[in-house]
């Protein structure tokens, strides 16, 4: 296993439409096996393949407590198949939006069908911050962004402080 560097906004890559996965197999899993070291290591919640610069329909998550056993879920093309009207609001964060939250409402509910790990048929439906993050992860395989969901104003704000902290650390690195 491998942590990869994470792609952080703004960058172009981030605006790709990932593609379907078209077979679960060994390299496949050391994508999602590297995708959930970066994430811990970040430290994260959930990780898109596209944030690693790898344009595949895979999402890593682990929701679980510091105090719990780590429990990494894989979702490989994933699709959202229902959503509930019901909306529910949560302060959002993202590994490639690093330092800025704000609050996103979405769906409170939905339900994803998948291939798990070993390429097995899955669904699972999701309340609460699970369905939060599956809609954010699922965003990113679109090339979208949390921050995508904000007023324009707002997401300028942010990604012109986020260009200039970039070009800081560059200069810091020459
Ligand atoms: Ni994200």
């Amino acid at each position: 296993m491998a942590i990869r560097p994470i792609i952080t906004a703004p960058d172009s890559r981030l605006k790709v439409i990932s593609e379907p996965v078209e077979r679960v197999d060994d390299a496949l899993r050391t994508l999602m096996d590297d995708m959930v070291e970066t994430m811990y290591a970040a430290p994260g919640i959930g990780l898109a393949a596209i944030q690693v610069g790898v344009a595949k329909r895979v999402i890593v998550m682990d929701l679980s407590r510091e105090e719990e056993p780590k429990a990494p879920l894989y979702f490989v093309n994933p699709v959202i198949t229902w959503t509930s009207k019901e909306l529910a609001l949560y302060e959002e964060g993202c590994l490639s939006v690093p330092e800025f939250y704000e609050d996103v409402e979405r769906p409170a509910r939905c339900r994803v069908e998948f291939l798990d790990y070993h390429g097995k048929a899955q669904a699972l439906d999701a309340e609460g911050l699970l369905a939060t993050c599956i809609q954010h992860e699922m965003d990113h395989l679109q090339g979208i962004l949390f921050i995508d969901h904000l007023s324009r104003l707002k997401r300028d704000m942010m990604l012109r402080k986020l260009s200039k902290s970039k070009k800081r650390q560059a200069e810091a690195a020459e």
